[in-house]
C-alpha cells in the first residue's frame, strides 16, 4: 500500500483530485448550457452530460476508497483552527456533493423515467416531463451548491498559494 509523505498527498489522490476536478468543472459548464436549451441538441449535450456524469462518480467512488486508505497531510499548524475546520468541511463536501449529484442524476432518468426521453430523442416528452421529477430539483439545489463549495476551495487555494505562500499547491502538485 502506497502512503503519503507527510508534506504531501499520494500520487494516485493527487492523479484523481485533478481528473476529479476537471470531469466536475466540465459537467458543471455542460450543465448550465443545457439549461437553457429548448431543442433536440438539448438531448444530445444530456446523453454525453450522463456519461460523463456517470464515470465521474466512479472515479470520486475510488476517491473515497483511497481517502481511506491513504494517509493525508496534516493541515498546516499555523491556520488559525476555524479556519482549518472550514477547508475540512468544504474539502468533506466536494467529496460527498459530486456522489448527490450522481444519484441525483440517475435517479432523475432511469428511476423517474427521463431516460426514455433521452434514448428516443424526444425532446417534446422530455421537456414535458422534466418539470415534475424531485430528483432533478434536487440536482439543480446541490449543483448550485456544488458551485458555491468549488468557488470557495478555489478562492482558499489561490489565497494561501499567492497572499500566504505557503506553497499549498505542493501538497496537491502533480510535479514530484
Ligand atoms: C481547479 C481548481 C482547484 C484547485 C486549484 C485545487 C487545489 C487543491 C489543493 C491545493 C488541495 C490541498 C489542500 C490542503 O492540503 O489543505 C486540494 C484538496 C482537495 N480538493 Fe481541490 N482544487 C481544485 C478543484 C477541486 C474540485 C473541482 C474538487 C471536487 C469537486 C476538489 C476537491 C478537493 C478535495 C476533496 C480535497 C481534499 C483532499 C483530501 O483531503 O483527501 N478540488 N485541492
Ligand atoms: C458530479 C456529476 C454531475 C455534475 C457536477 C452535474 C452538474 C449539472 C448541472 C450544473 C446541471 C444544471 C442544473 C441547473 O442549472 O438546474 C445539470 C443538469 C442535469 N444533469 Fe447533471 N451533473 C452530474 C451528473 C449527472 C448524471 C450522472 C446524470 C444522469 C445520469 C445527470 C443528469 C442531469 C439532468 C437530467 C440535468 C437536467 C438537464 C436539463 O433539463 O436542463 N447529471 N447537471
Amino acid at each position: 500500500m502506497t502512503t503519503s509523505s507527510p508534506s504531501r498527498y499520494s500520487k494516485v489522490t493527487i492523479a484523481l483530485h485533478w481528473l476529479g476536478a476537471l470531469l466536475i468543472l466540465g459537467l458543471i459548464v455542460v450543465g448550465q448550457m443545457m439549461d437553457g436549451m429548448q431543442g433536440p441538441e438539448k438531448l444530445e449535450l444530456l446523453d454525453m452530460h450522463r456519461k460523463i456524469g456517470l464515470v465521474t462518480g466512479l472515479i470520486f467512488l475510488v476517491r473515497l476508497v483511497f481517502f481511506f486508505l491513504h494517509a493525508r497531510p496534516e493541515a498546516d499548524p499555523n491556520w488559525p483552527p476555524m479556519q482549518a475546520k472550514l477547508a475540512k468541511a468544504i474539502h468533506l463536501l466536494l467529496y460527498l456533493l459530486p456522489l448527490v449529484m450522481v444519484a441525483s442524476g440517475m435517479a432523475s432518468l432511469m428511476i423517474f423515467g427521463l431516460g426514455q426521453y433521452v434514448d428516443n430523442g424526444d425532446i417534446a416528452g422530455y421537456l414535458a416531463a422534466a418539470g415534475s421529477v424531485p430528483p432533478l430539483n434536487v440536482h439543480g439545489i446541490v449543483a448550485k451548491l456544488l458551485v458555491a463549495s468549488v468557488v470557495l476551495h478555489v478562492i482558499g487555494a489561490i489565497y494561501h498559494q499567492f497572499v500566504k505562500k505557503d506553497g499549498i499547491m505542493t501538497r496537491m502538485s502533480l510535479r514530484s
